[in-house]
């Protein structure tokens, strides 16, 4: 372990890196496949349409495509990684990890490399895990990878379901940045005993895949119960994280909020008073990605001018698990 006096006083982000397929699928294509309208869809969840992964096409593609991307705005190569922390629900396979094949095919050296589930909470997880190992000395350059192709595990039939999710993926490169700046403040957690309100009952080693549970493999969800967590969670996981940070809500620039459903991030502006320029939304773009959502939020912020260097923003996630987070940080 390093001595005390070399730690980094300050951890951030030192690059962002985001990759989404080409396909798009919209409100127009699901009213062909299921009973359902544009008019409900927009309505009750904000979202117009979402990008669907091309068959043949393995996860982790986007993922590596994110991550080169990270690694060229840090100005840095693979060899100056030591740690990948790949956050997904939907890796390649259930073995070996994504993390693995990310790290091969990218060529970082041998190295502490994981993946990481909790669902769309994953990259805030994943994000506190950086901070926590490049903190303490343990790691210098942390990779984190946020990627979920949802699509993979959606039932088409299902209107409940198959209009809200999307694929995507998002990297970071995490380490020592100038003092003052990176992450100020984590608050996390999950309740477990919601743990069954959004499942898949096949494809583990309770229910191992077979031509009978087919149609077990696909995420379903009791909508309701985790739309009224998610409402519930939000505005303590943000004041926690605040309170970590020593900050007040008055300070924060910017919320990047997981992009679930446009009414609950509605209900969080409502409850602390942001106004649109302040807060990222581009759930009409590409729907729910999981894992994927926070980074391409932070993309989407950047490109709309809204995070540029001293930004204070409050990164707040929450789903399946039930899991949730916020991270507090100065761009
Ligand atoms: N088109 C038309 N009607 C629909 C559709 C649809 N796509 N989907 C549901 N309906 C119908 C239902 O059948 C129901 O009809 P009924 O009243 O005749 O029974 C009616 O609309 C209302 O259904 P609800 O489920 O109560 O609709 P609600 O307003 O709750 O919206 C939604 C559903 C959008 C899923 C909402 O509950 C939600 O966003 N929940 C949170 C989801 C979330 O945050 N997930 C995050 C985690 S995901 C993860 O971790 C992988």
């Amino acid at each position: 372990m390093p001595p005390l006096s070399t730690l980094p006083q300050s951890v951030g982000v030192l690059g962002l890196g985001v990759s989404v397929p080409e396909r798009v699928l919209t409100n127009a294509d699901l009213e062909k496949m299921v009973d359902t309208t544009d008019e409900w869809i927009i309505s009750r969840t904000g979202i117009r349409e979402r990008r669907i992964i091309e068959e043949g096409r393995a996860p982790s593609e986007l993922g590596i495509e994110a991550s080169w991307k990270a690694l060229e705005e840090a100005g840095l190569s693979p060899t100056d990684i030591d740690t990948v922390i790949y956050c997904t629900f939907t890796p390649d396979y259930p073995m070996p990890p994504s993390a693995c094949i990310l790290q091969g095919k990218m060529g970082i050296p041998p190295c502490l490399a994981y993946d990481l589930n909790a669902a769309c909470s994953g990259f805030i997880f994943g994000l506190q895990n950086a901070y926590g190992l490049v903190k303490s000395g343990v790691a210098k350059r942390v990779l984190v990878v946020g990627a979920d192709c949802n699509s993979r595990f959606t039932d088409y039939k299902d209107r409940g379901t198959c209009v809200l999710f999307g694929d995507g993926a998002g990297a970071v490169v995490v380490g020592e940045v100038e003092e003052g700046r990176g992450i100020l403040g984590n608050c996390a957690g999950t309740d477990g005993t919601g743990a069954f309100l959004i499942h898949q009952m096949s494809g583990g080693a309770v229910n191992p895949p077979s031509a009978d549970n087919v149609e077990d493999q696909y995420i379903r969800m009791n909508g309701r119960e985790v739309y009224k967590f998610a409402v519930g969670v939000f505005g303590p996981a943000v004041e926690q994280a605040l309170d970590k940070a020593g900050l007040k809500i008055e300070e924060v620039d910017l919320l990047v909020p997981h992009q679930a459903n446009i009414r609950i991030i509605e209900s969080a502006m409502q409850r602390f008073g942001f106004s649109p320029e302040n807060v990222v939304i581009n759930i009409g773009e590409y729907g729910n990605t999981s894992a994927a959502s926070i980074p391409l939020g932070l993309d989407t912020a950047r490109q709309q001018g809204k995070l540029t260097a001293g930004t204070v923003c409050v990164l707040v996630a929450f789903g399946a698990g039930l899991t949730y987070g916020a991270t507090v940080l100065r761009w």
